[in-house]
Formats: structure tokens, sequence, C-alpha cells
């Protein structure tokens, strides 16, 4: 499905009714990483995953993004389909526009899993490794940036025994527009630190990573969890970065079970 909003088409999956569970994918990927979670969680809650701005089917103007403006195409899509509070799932870079989402619309959300992502601003050498990664696909494409990414986000047994999930991630990342990954790089680089925020958010918290996430390790987990009023930490074992699809069964029924918890209000 498809909507405008903020001035640009937003796609989107809606699926399943009940408590709305909202999914946001990493970079530089797409709604279609959720597709396990989606059709699992669908019988219980009404799922969403969209496809933020500059990737998948969504447009991927050419211009300066900002993670706020991505909040805010989640928040028009949510009022659009008349959604006024959700649990939110954001994975790393989703994770980061979770922060400024709960910055500029907190009422809007009934808890918050923060998968493999981390609260702090980029260090001077991640936005110069941002500026480095932006040249990259400039001059090469989508598939020169999905070289440097696969080994980051995947754990090494992945990439020699699960093939299929490879090819999956490789082609979310040659799915999308130059613009897009430019955009969400400029985006995360000019990203504020979260960190102060920590102690202010007030919802029930999930905070989950991969054994083996190297992107945004287990310390940075330990941290968000140690900060966030209430917050527990999962580690999935046997996953790296992009955990929901190395541990699928695993990491569904942390949500599931957050969830289930949220709809009979026994966290608060
Ligand atoms: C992601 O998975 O979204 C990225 O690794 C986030 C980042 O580059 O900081």
């Amino acid at each position: 499905m498809k909507i405008r909003v903020n001035g640009i088409t937003l796609a989107y999956d809606d699926r399943g009714t009940g408590l709305p569970i909202v999914f946001l994918h990493a970079f530089p990927l797409n709604r279609t990483m959720w597709a396990a979670q989606e059709e699992s969680l669908s019988s219980e809650f009404r799922v969403i995953a969209i496809d933020l701005r500059g990737h998948g089917e969504s447009d991927a103007p050419l211009w300066r993004y900002t993670l706020d403006q991505t909040a805010d195409d989640v928040c028009g899509l949510l009022d659009h389909l008349a959604i006024r509070q959700a649990v939110f799932v954001g994975l790393s870079m989703g994770g980061y526009v979770l922060f400024a989402f709960y910055r500029r619309h907190a009422d809007r959300v009934t808890g918050l899993v923060l998968a493999d992502t981390r609260a702090q601003a980029d260090t001077p050498d991640g936005v110069e490794g941002r500026f480095q990664l932006a040249q990259t696909a400039y001059k090469h494409g989508p598939p020169a940036v999905a070289d440097i990414m696969i080994p980051k986000l995947l754990s090494p047994a992945t990439i020699q025994t699960r093939p299929e999930i490879v090819q999956r991630v490789r082609r979310m990342i040659e799915g999308n527009q130059v613009s897009g990954i430019a955009g969400d790089l400029m985006a995360m680089a000019e990203r504020p630190d979260s960190l102060p925020l920590l102690k202010r958010i007030s919802c029930p918290t999930r905070v989950i990573v991969g054994e083996w996430d190297q992107a945004t390790p287990p310390s940075d987990a330990a941290l968000m969890a140690d900060q966030i009023p209430g917050a527990r930490l999962a580690v999935i074992p046997g996953a790296a970065h992009l955990a929901n699809l190395e541990q699928p069964e695993l990491f569904t029924q942390i949500v599931r079970s957050f969830a289930e918890s949220l709809e009979e209000g026994k966290i608060r």
C-alpha cells in the first residue's frame, strides 16, 4: 500500500487487527526485512511495516534528509491509518528514528523495542565513514554498498552457511536508490546524541541485541537498558546485527510476549 505524506510517497504493509505494532527497518534495507515477524504476529496484532523515506518502494528524493523528517513521516502514516498509539520496533537506524519519534511524539508510543541500535551520536570517525560510504554509493552504486555492508550486518556463520539470507539482504540493499542511501547517511551523521533522552523514556521498553553484533554491540544495548527506567535487555544467541533475520523465531517471540504484556496491562 502507498500514501502521500509530507510531500513524498510512502510504501507500507498493514496486516491483522488488534494492538498496532509498527516496524522500522535498518539501513540500507527495507520493510521486507520484517517478513517473518509480519507473518507470525499479524495473526494476533495489527502489524505495520514501513519503507522509510529513501528506501524500498518509498520515494527517495534527492535532497538532505533528517531523522526528524523520517519520524514525522511515520506519524503522518499513523494519522492516515487513524492509529492513535502503537508499540514500535526499530532496528538499528529504525531505533535512531524511534529516538527522534519519541522526542517529537511521545504521546503516540505505548511501548518501545530498541533492537541492535545505540543512543550515542556518531563519532568524528563514524561521520567520516558515512561520507566515504556515500562517495562509494555515488561512484559505484548500491552493489558496492552491499559488498561493504553485508559483513557488518550478518555474522560470519550466516554468511558462510545461509546464502538465502545473504541474497535477501543483498537484494534489499541493491533495490535502493543512491539518493536514498546518501540521504540516510547524511541524516544519521547529523542525528543528535540520544543519551540524555534515555532517562526520560517513560513507556515500557525492551532492548534486544544479537550476541555477536559488532555494529551496535551488546555494551551499547546494556547502556540503554541501564539508563531507560524499567527497561529489560534480551541478548539473542547466534545473531549479529540483523538479529530478526538471523534468529527470527526468538526475535519474534520477544516482541510477541512484550506486546501481549502491554495488551494485558502487565507492564506499566
Ligand atoms: C543499520 O543497520 O541501520 C546501520 O548499521 C546503522 C548505522 O550505520 O549506524
